[in-house]
């Protein structure tokens, strides 16, 4: 396994350069190149990324890699090709915008495929192989270490896009999981790291749900968990072309809250805060949150900030909070 293990790294690594170069130097290349641009991928960033494309013909890559001696079944096996109707050897990935990814040496064992505009799939993934692992890849993180050492912080994005753009507004220490939540894996290994994660995941109901998800996960691994926000209907791509890179980095990375903040802030949607009855049962859900934090200092200081927020004397909510408590125990 050893020798196959070694040759798909080599197929791959031989894939990432040639799709790179077709997008870069052939005419193949050009609806991709101004796709790339309309989505405001600078040269450098493409080349940092080494962001390729594969032509919508069925052999290129199978061409390729039989060409240069590669076993057809194996690089089947490793997710670049796939077989026909016809048990032909033919493309996996057609025509679609090619993005490796590395492993946490820099070596490529994987491509995410997007395709250029709408359709279905959107990301076309490799599969799982004896290179790639879900569950323990992380999108870019070899390019992030360095940041992340540094600083003992982690932004993680959920999507490819998002890490590579928030990259080029100077935020270098961005990962993605590969479409999933994190893992007790990926935790591990992020937890030799950095201590600290802001989850900038994309304003919708689906990015604002994964992030609460992915939220309970880091903090029982004891992370500090911090939550960025965006407007609704932005993914940080979004709000990045809109309002710059200074914005992003100010208001939307600086700004991340506390999870349990986030959490509080969260809950309002759940509820009509004008109605009486709904405001109370609000306190009484948020005040949940809070007595379940182990710290007296952090439950007074949330305490403080509901209490300034909805006009109720801290001495109330603390009672309150406490009476929660023990129906909790
Ligand atoms: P762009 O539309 O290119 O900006 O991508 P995005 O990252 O904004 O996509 P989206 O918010 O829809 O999805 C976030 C992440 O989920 C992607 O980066 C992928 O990892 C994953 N994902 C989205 N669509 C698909 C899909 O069709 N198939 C698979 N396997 N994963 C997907
Ligand atoms: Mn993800
Ligand atoms: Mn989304
Ligand atoms: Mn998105
Ligand atoms: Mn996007």
């Amino acid at each position: 396994q050893q020798k196959e293990k070694s040759d798909l790294l080599k197929a791959h690594e031989l894939s990432g350069t040639f799709f790179h170069y077709i997008l870069k130097n052939t005419v193949h290349g050009k609806d991709a190149v101004q796709y790339l641009e309309k989505r405001g991928f600078s040269m450098k960033l493409i080349n940092q990324f080494q962001i390729g494309y594969i032509p919508a013909m069925r052999n290129t890559l199978s061409d390729f890699l039989h060409k240069r001696d590669f076993s057809l079944p194996l690089m089947e096996e490793g997710g670049l090709l796939s077989k026909s109707d016809r048990q032909q050897y033919v493309d996996r990935f057609r025509d679609r915008i090619m993005f490796p990814i590395t492993n946490a040496r820099g070596n490529i064992i994987a491509f995410a495929g997007r395709i250029l505009g709408d359709g279905q799939p959107k990301y076309l993934n490799s599969p799982e192989t004896i290179l790639f692992n879900k569950s323990k890849t992380l999108y870019n993180f070899y390019q992030a270490k360095k940041e992340i050492r540094k600083t003992g912080r982690i932004v993680l994005f959920e999507g490819y896009v998002d890490v590579i753009k928030a990259w080029d507004a100077g935020v270098l220490n961005g990962i993605a999981t590969m479409g999933t939540a994190v893992t007790e894996e990926h935790a591990t290994t992020l937890k030799r790291y950095a201590d600290q994660i802001i989850l900038c995941f994309d304003g919708d109901e689906a990015g604002q749900t994964a992030a609460i998800k992915n939220l309970s996960i880091l903090e029982k691994m004891k992370f500090q968990v911090y939550v960025a926000m965006l407007p609704d209907l932005m993914d940080p791509d979004d709000y990045i072309m809109t309002h710059g890179s200074d914005r992003f980095k100010r208001e939307v990375i600086e700004n991340a809250v506390s999870a349990t903040k986030y959490k509080i802030l969260y809950l309002r949607k759940n509820f009509k805060l004008n109605d009486d009855n709904e405001r109370l049962r609000y306190i009484r859900s948020a005040l949940k949150i809070i007595a379940q934090l182990d710290s007296p200092t952090e439950r007074e200081h949330y305490i403080k900030e509901m209490s300034s927020d909805f006009d109720y004397s801290f001495e109330t909510l603390k009672q309150e909070m406490f009476e929660i408590k023990q129906e909790l125990e």
